[in-house]
């Protein structure tokens, strides 16, 4: 066995602390859950699958210099985890320079390659895109966009701006709120949202602040109807911080819901339940996760190698049946073949699927195909 350590060894960059916890968590458990299940399976090729974490409390110094840590001192090249984007830029310099390997299990907003990352969750073409043609078509032209302050709101909402102008939509506004949002700037940003009276609101906000904006949203409209909030990052995690009579009737756009059915996603959920302690979400991040460690395992056993080398000449090849379906990656921009899938929230809090692609989208984090409806023909020629 060609190999950098004794035994095949996954560094863990995630956060039990600070402002996107919640999801960060419901992240780790996915891939300690795979990791689980690969062990009782045998491990790879015989050796145990080893994980090593430690707190990193939401902040991108900690999450660069815990990397440069593993890789200098632990002699660690390969690593799953990243949720909010400066994290992922802040560990970038030192996995490319050490040739290392990052899976990263999260939406984010496109126009980014490495040849050492691996992209799990979403680029905008395979969550924006249908998106924008789904509400311009069930909620109407009007919009405005609410952000945390960060690049991948800012990014995200480039792209979207873009798309929804392209089918006559009509953006009203954006505002960006701080990661760690006051009352009052909530407030005042709700305020200013509902004079605009948009028909849908996208919301890009992460973490802390969602549950607070959701709930104050729905507080201002005392009862009157108000407008649809969509988002890419609003997931099990943070609506099960908010009561149901505030998150019904909201959108949400992501690979995958617990509310799939399907044999691999009835496995997936019975293992969480066995792994996941109570307060922490099963979420499409922590699927993401999941089917990352396990493309990766796969990947390391035909191998029979954990060097990064190795793992980058075979895991192309490399297609696994997901909880959300099949999953691939793409070689020429190191991002994943997703299926999308498009839920409204019901009165339980639960994820209704109304609309799922024909196939896994193809990633296309660059924005190369620029019309709406090669990416999304299945919503827009529905009636
Ligand atoms: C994100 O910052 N990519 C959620």
């Amino acid at each position: 066995m060609v190999g950098y350590k004794k035994e095949p060894t996954l560094g863990l960059l995630f956060s039990d602390t600070g402002v996107t916890a919640d999801i960060e968590k419901s992240q780790r458990y996915g891939a300690q859950t795979a990791i689980k299940h690969i062990n009782d399976k045998g491990g790879i090729n015989g050796h145990e699958l080893l994980s090593v974490h430690t707190d990193l409390g939401g902040d991108p110094n900690r999450f660069r210099s815990y990397t440069e840590e593993l890789i200098k001192k632990e002699n660690i090249n390969i690593f799953i985890g990243c949720y909010m984007s400066h994290t992922r830029k802040a560990v970038m310099p030192a996995i490319e320079k050490s040739d290392s390997l990052l899976f990263y299990p999260t939406p984010y907003e496109g126009f980014e390659y490495s040849p050492n990352f691996f992209y799990g969750g979403p680029a905008p073409n395979q969550n924006s895109a249908p998106l924008a043609a789904y509400l311009i078509k069930n909620h109407g032209p009007r919009i405005v966009f609410v952000g945390s302050d960060y690049i991948y709101p800012r990014e995200s909402n480039h792209v979207m701006r873009l798309l929804y102008k392209q089918y006559g939509g009509d953006l009203l506004d954006e505002f960006y709120l701080p990661l760690y949002p006051s009352f009052d700037e909530i407030k005042f940003t709700a305020e200013r949202i509902k004079n605009l009276e948009p028909d849908v609101v996208f919301s890009t906000i992460v973490g802390h602040g969602t549950s607070l904006f959701y709930e104050e949203f729905h507080n201002i409209y005392q009862g009157e109807k108000k407008p649809t909030i969509a988002s890419l990052t609003t997931s099990e995690a943070e609506i099960n911080n908010m009561p149901n009579s505030v998150s019904v009737g909201n959108i949400v756009v992501a690979p995958y819901f617990s509310s799939v059915k399907s044999k691999e996603s009835s496995l997936f959920l019975s293992e969480c339940k066995e792994n996941f302690p109570e307060n922490v979400a099963v979420t499409a991040w922590s699927e993401a996760a999941y089917h990352q460690v396990m493309l990766l395992s796969e990947a390391m056993k035909v191998a029979n190698s954990w060097n990064t080398a190795c793992i980058r000449k075979h895991i192309y090849n490399i297609k696994y049946k997901a909880p959300q379906g099949l999953v691939w990656l793409e070689k020429s921009n190191n991002h994943t073949n997703l299926t999308s899938r498009i839920a409204q929230i019901d009165k339980n809090g639960k994820f209704d699927i109304r609309w799922t692609s024909n196939q896994p989208i193809c990633p296309d984090p660059y924005v190369v195909v620029h019309k709406l409806e090669d990416w999304t023909d299945t919503i827009i020629k529905a009636n």
